[in-house]
C-alpha cells in the first residue's frame, strides 16, 4: 500500500521588519527608499476585499493611526503649502526686490546683519541682494513643491530646516520672548520630516518607484548622507554666529560723529547709518537736543520709517508703531520702545556719546519714554 508522504510544508518567505518612528513594527522595502514599503500594513489593508466593508474600514484607519507617514501627514501639508506661498508671495511683492522699499530684501539683509549672529553671512549677501532673494524665494518654492508632493522629502526636510535656521538667526533673532517668534517653530516641525520622510503616503515618488523599480543602489540620498549634509551645513552656521559673537566689532572710540547740527531743522527727522552699518534715526527735539533711535523693530527685527507727517515711525511688517520723539510704542505688537542710542552735539557735529555700540543687540531694554523731552 502507497502511503503518500505528506509534504513538507514550505514556510513562507520571512518579512523582514524594522521600527517605526512611531516605535510599531513595519515591513522593510524590498528596494530601500522613504518610509514604509509598497506593501505596507496599510497597503494590506487598503488591497484586501471588503467582506465585512465596516470592519474592513475601522482597521484601515486603525492602521493608519498607527502609521507615521499618516500621522505625519497634516504637518508635512502645512510645511510644504506654507513655504510654496512664502516663495511666492516674495516673487510678486514687487517691493521685495526693489532696494528703496523698506520690505526689500536689501533693506532687511541691511538691518538684520546689524544684530544677527551670523552678520558676516549676510556681509556677503548684502553685495548681492537680489540673488539672495532670488535664491531664498525659489528654494522655499522647491522645498514647498517637494514636501507637498512626497517626493525626496528628508532632503526637502533638510533644506526647509536650513531655510528655518536662517530666518531664526536674522528675522527672528530679536524677537522676545523667543516662543513668539515662528522660524524657532518651523525648524523643529523640519525634523521629524528629516528623519522619516513621507513614509510612502501620497507620495509621487513612492508612485513612481511602484512603477518602475530602481535598485536599491540607485537611491540618493540615503539618510545618513542627509543628516551628514544637514550636521555639516547647521556646524557651519553654528561657527559663524561663534566667530561673529567672538569678534564682534567694538564700538567707535570718542563717539562717531552723525551728522552736522546744522543738516537737521529743529523738529525734524534725519536717517542716519553709524560706520558699523546700523541705520538710526536722527531726531533734534530742540536747538541743542538730539535723540537718536535705531530702526529695528522691537518686534521682529524689520526697519521701521517715517510716517507721513513725520510724528511717528511706522514698521511695515505688522503695523506696529512708535512715537517720533520718544520711541514708546503706540500700537501694534511691538513689547518695547525703539532701543535709543545716546548722542550728544559736539561742536558743530551730533556724536553718539561714550562707547556705546549703537546696534539693539541688547534687546532694546533701554526706556527712551522715561526721560524728559521738551514739546514742540
Ligand atoms: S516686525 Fe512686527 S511690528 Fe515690526
Amino acid at each position: 500500500m502507497d502511503v503518500a508522504t505528506p509534504k513538507a510544508p514550505v514556510p513562507p518567505a520571512p518579512r523582514q521588519f524594522r521600527r517605526s518612528a512611531a516605535g510599531a513594527a513595519t515591513e522593510r522595502s524590498p528596494a530601500g527608499g522613504e518610509g514604509p514599503p509598497a506593501a505596507s500594513p496599510t497597503a494590506r489593508a487598503d488591497d484586501r476585499p471588503p467582506a465585512d466593508p465596516h470592519r474592513w474600514a475601522r482597521d484601515r484607519w486603525r492602521t493608519r493611526a498607527r502609521d507615521p507617514g499618516w500621522l505625519l501627514l497634516p504637518q508635512r501639508l502645512f510645511l510644504g503649502v506654507t513655504f510654496t506661498k512664502a516663495g511666492v508671495d516674495k516673487l510678486v511683492d514687487p517691493a521685495f526686490f526693489d532696494p528703496a522699499q523698506p520690505t526689500s530684501i536689501a533693506a532687511q539683509i541691511d538691518t538684520f546683519r546689524a544684530t544677527s549672529p551670523i552678520g558676516p553671512l549676510l556681509s556677503v549677501a548684502a553685495t548681492y541682494p537680489t540673488a539672495t532673494g532670488l535664491l531664498m524665494a525659489l528654494g522655499e518654492i522647491a522645498v514647498g513643491i517637494a514636501t507637498l508632493l512626497g517626493v525626496r522629502v528628508r532632503a526637502a526636510a533638510v533644506g526647509g530646516a536650513l531655510i528655518s535656521l536662517t530666518l531664526l538667526l536674522t528675522v527672528t533673532w530679536q524677537t522676545r520672548p523667543y516662543y513668539l517668534g515662528s522660524d524657532i517653530v518651523f525648524l523643529f516641525c523640519w525634523l521629524p520630516l528629516i528623519a522619516y520622510g513621507s513614509g510612502g503616503v501620497l507620495s509621487l515618488q513612492r508612485f513612481a518607484e511602484q512603477r518602475w523599480p530602481a535598485r536599491r543602489d540607485d537611491r540618493w540620498p540615503s539618510r545618513r548622507a542627509l543628516l551628514a549634509q544637514f550636521g555639516t551645513a547647521a556646524g557651519v552656521i553654528a561657527l559663524t554666529a561663534l566667530g561673529a559673537r567672538l569678534f564682534r566689532r567694538s564700538a567707535p572710540a570718542g563717539g562717531e560723529a552723525l551728522a552736522s547740527v546744522a543738516d537737521v531743522p529743529v523738529g525734524g527727522v534725519e536717517p542716519v547709518v553709524t560706520s558699523t552699518g546700523v541705520p538710526l534715526f536722527l531726531v533734534r527735539v530742540a536747538d541743542q537736543q538730539f535723540v537718536a533711535f535705531d530702526r529695528t523693530c522691537t518686534h521682529a527685527g524689520c526697519r521701521v520709517d517715517l510716517a507721513p507727517g513725520g510724528k511717528t515711525f511706522r514698521c511695515p511688517c505688522h503695523q506696529g508703531q512708535y512715537d517720533a520723539r520718544t520711541g514708546n510704542v503706540l500700537a501694534g505688537p511691538p513689547p518695547r520702545p525703539l532701543h535709543q542710542v545716546p548722542v550728544h552735539v559736539s561742536g558743530t557735529q551730533v556724536r553718539v556719546s561714550g562707547n556705546q555700540t549703537p546696534s539693539n543687540q541688547g534687546g532694546g531694554n533701554q526706556e527712551p519714554g522715561n526721560q524728559e523731552l521738551p514739546d514742540d
